[in-house]
């Protein structure tokens, strides 16, 4: 089954407009839209819209980093799904491990972004991973598969759906998984997204490698069988790095 690699870069909190638009402008000067990668950049909601603008003919699309299930109301501060599609975005990071641990998102609350996102036709990114007390008590299949299953129902669109596989101990840290851990963890995620579809489905789900991805790790984790992208948080800051990073995954995945 071949998958088109998919790139995204989760800018966090950063990024003033003036530092986007220099990045942005750094990243098209040097990426080549011909790499057969589908490449995204996450923004915070303050350069959405701006953004929108700066991609509009490009073929980096943009996505948000998070989304409430409402869409409209009483929430103060928060953003609708449908704002920001009409901000321009394709996708959203839902289930981020900063926003389960920091901001203490339940899987229950989750669930309901990942419908109300794809309610309106926003490209699901869904975030799982175990912490290292988890891993060093060999929880980690379970713990991914019941983020999964707790959220991912049969009743979605599997084809707004991205898994990204990030270990929590190896998000900003300088700590990778082994290619070996990413593609062990990978084949679990596919083997539990067959049981919820079916093994076709399965079969063309994307899911990406997130957790101090660089370019110097890049090509090794992406010629994993089961990794088909990355979800980059600090290298997607630097556009030398980014895009070195979607050349690895254009020559690895392919
Ligand atoms: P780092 O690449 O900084 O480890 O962050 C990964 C991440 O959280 C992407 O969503």
């Amino acid at each position: 089954m071949s998958r088109k690699p998919f790139v995204a870069g989760n800018w966090k909190m950063h990024n003033t407009l003036a530092d986007a638009r220099a990045l942005m402008k750094d990243i098209r000067g040097q990426y080549d839209p011909e790499s057969g990668v589908d490449v995204a950049v996450c923004t915070p909601f303050t350069l959405l819209y701006p953004m929108g603008r700066e991609l509009d003919g490009m073929t980096i699309m943009l996505g948000a980093q998070n989304v409430h299930f409402e869409s409209k109301g009483a929430f103060t501060g928060e953003i609708s799904p449908e704002m920001l599609v009409h901000a321009g975005c394709k996708y959203v990071i839902i289930g981020h491990s900063e926003r389960r641990h920091v901001f203490g998102e339940t899987d229950e609350l989750i669930a309901k972004k990942v419908i109300a996102a794809q309610k309106v036709g926003l490209s699901v990114i869904f975030c799982v991973g175990e912490t290292l007390d988890e891993r060093e008590s060999g929880r980690t299949d379970e713990i991914v598969t019941g983020q999964i299953g707790r959220a991912i129902i049969a009743d979605l669109d599997a084809s707004l759906l991205t898994i990204a596989y990030e270990p929590v101990w190896a998000i900003g840290t300088g700590k990778t998984a082994s290619p070996e851990i990413a593609q062990e963890v990978h084949a679990v995620i596919r083997r539990k997204i067959g049981e919820i579809f079916d093994p076709a489905v399965a079969g063309a789900m994307r899911i990406q490698y997130g957790g101090s991805v660089k370019p110097g790790n890049a090509a090794d984790l992406m010629a994993c069988e089961d990794v088909d992208g990355a979800l980059i948080g600090g290298a997607c800051l630097a556009a030398r790095d980014f895009v070195s990073i979607i050349s690895a995954v254009a020559g690895s995945c392919a």
